[in-house]
């Protein structure tokens, strides 16, 4: 059985541990497990509000490539099966379907190393379809790594459909990608 759950104090502490064994929410930045250490500590009542934001007003997200942009509208969720597995992320642009160029799909997803392949992915992304619906989104895009066939099979379970190969921009290093979308 999985859920998801809006970030709170009461799984905080999983979250952390999670993190302090190396796992990172952020698999294009590595390096993200250590500053969401630190500021999940600094101030941790902060730090869950801005897991669960959609309205970020002026802040600003960093890119592999360490350049700033502006951050999106976004929530995240942490899953929850046998405990703390996982955290998956909706993102949008108000008004419309259309993404920024440098943000690399609607939704992202990681699972913890220990708690992969038991269908704790796959079932997440169901389940925020539903939140990226009530966003007024009417499809998602998701973008993965070209040999990330755990990730591609999690998206065509959910009914996704691969529309493009492509390059992604300076930000990320110009590396190929996948684009995926799921119609809602
Ligand atoms: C990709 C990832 C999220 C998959 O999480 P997961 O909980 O293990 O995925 P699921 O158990 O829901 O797997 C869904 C399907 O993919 C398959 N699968 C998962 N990982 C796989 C792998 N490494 N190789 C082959 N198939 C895999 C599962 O067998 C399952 O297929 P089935 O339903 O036909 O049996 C996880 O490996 C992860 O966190 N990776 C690092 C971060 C990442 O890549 N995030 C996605 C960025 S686009």
């Amino acid at each position: 059985m999985v859920a998801l759950v809006r970030p709170d104090m009461l799984w905080l502490p999983a979250y952390r541990a999670a993190l302090a064994q190396g796992w990172s929410p952020d698999n294009l930045r590595p390096a993200a497990a250590g500053e969401l250490l630190a500021a999940s500590a600094a101030d941790p009542a902060d730090f869950l509000v801005g897991l669960d934001d959609p309205a970020p007003e002026g802040r600003t997200v960093t890119l592999p490539d360490g350049s700033r942009v502006p951050r999106l509208p976004s929530l995240s969720r942490w899953i929850i099966a046998d405990g703390f597995v996982g955290q998956i992320s909706l993102r949008w642009q108000p008004g419309g379907d259309a993404l920024p160029p440098y943000v690399l799909g609607h939704i992202g997803y990681g699972v913890v190393p220990w708690a992969r392949r038991r269908g704790h992915a796959g079932a997440a992304l169901g389940l925020i379809l539903p939140e990226a619906r009530a966003q007024g989104l009417t499809r998602v895009e998701l973008t993965t790594e070209p040999d990330n066939i755990g990730s591609i099979r999690v998206i065509e379970k959910n009914g996704g459909r691969l529309v493009e190969r492509f390059t992604r921009g300076p930000q990320y290093g110009q590396t190929p990608a996948l684009r995926f979308v799921i119609a809602l």
